[in-house]
């Protein structure tokens, strides 16, 4: 196993040796003019992990948050990911040079592919999705990565990399009350996978909901609180984003929240809703 729920301790998870703070900053759709000062203060607040992506366009001004907030490089969990159209051996490792540039630093701690190729494109799909890994792998093992992964991978996806030499260490996939993806999270854990969050607020549609403001009105906690907690009970770590200071230390206060049986319960009898329609077979990238 490369992950084991049971080593959660510190508010990390271990991923084959390499440990992950157990809630990141997300930075997508952080403007690029205002994405410096965003991590700067999520660092502040008291982030330690931070989720950026060369499609975000905004992974110079993290690097640059990261080197001014005077804290150790080694202190600071960042993750980029490498872009659709960069799949590919060569491209991939080109563009991890491009995504090293761009921070500016001598190591990543975790390179994600960023979306799968997939049959309804390319009948060579696992083919090319081998070549990416391959790709991976080298600069996993050159320790250019300290982690390797995906992001969007459907257990179809993750199947034929599962039996590499370095199988992925996590799956970042769209994940929240509202969109659960059964089969790939219980694939993930099967297989020892980490599964992080991306939209763990549904981009904000789950904020609203009438059912999940009673639950976190009974327990004192915010919406988007009971949100992140509910995450992370489910061994699944969260990725919210904001722009805002005070909801960066809302977020960050979720993760102490422990949620009783009977929430868990109640959320988990909610149905599916607010899923953003993105499917990395018919629609992804
Ligand atoms: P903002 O950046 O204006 O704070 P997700 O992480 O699921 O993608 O959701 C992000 C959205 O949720 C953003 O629109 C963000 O808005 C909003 N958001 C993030 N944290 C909170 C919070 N604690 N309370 C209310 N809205 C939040």
């Amino acid at each position: 196993m490369w992950y084991n729920a049971d080593m959660k301790a510190n508010n990390a998870y271990c991923m084959r040796g390499v440990s992950v703070p157990a809630i990141g900053f997300g930075t997508y759709l952080i403007p690029k003019e205002k994405t410096e000062d965003c991590v700067l203060r999520a660092l502040g607040c008291g982030y330690r992990h931070i989720d950026t992506a060369a499609f975000y366009g905004n992974e110079r001004e993290t690097g640059n948050a990261v080197r001014r907030s005077g804290l150790k490089r080694e202190d600071v969990f960042v993750t980029s990911k490498v872009w659709a159209s960069d799949r590919g051996y060569e491209k991939t490792l080109a563009a991890f040079d491009r995504t090293m540039n761009e921070l500016g630093f001598d190591y990543l701690d975790m390179y994600l592919i960023h979306w799968p190729e997939s049959p309804s494109r390319t009948p060579d799909w696992e083919k090319v999705n081998l070549a990416t890994w391959q790709a991976m792998t080298e600069l996993y093992k050159a320790g250019r990565a300290k982690a390797i992964g995906v992001s969007n991978f459907l257990p179809h996806h993750l199947g034929a990399l599962m039996r590499t030499e370095i199988p992925p260490m996590a799956d970042q996939i769209e994940y929240n009350i509202g969109t659960r993806q059964p089969e790939t999270v219980n694939y993930c854990r099967k297989h020892g996978v980490l599964v992080e969050a991306w939209s763990p607020l549904g981009r904000g549609r789950l904020l609203a909901d009438e059912r999940l403001t009673a639950i976190a009105a009974k327990r004192g906690i915010t919406t988007a609180q009971l949100c992140i907690a509910w995450c992370a009970s489910q061994g699944v770590l969260p990725l919210p984003k904001t722009t805002d200071t005070a909801r960066m230390r809302e977020n960050l206060a979720a993760l102490s929240v422990r949620l009783s049986d009977e929430d868990i319960a109640a959320i988990g009898a909610i149905p599916p809703f607010g899923a953003s329609g993105r499917d990395p077979d018919a629609n992804g990238f």
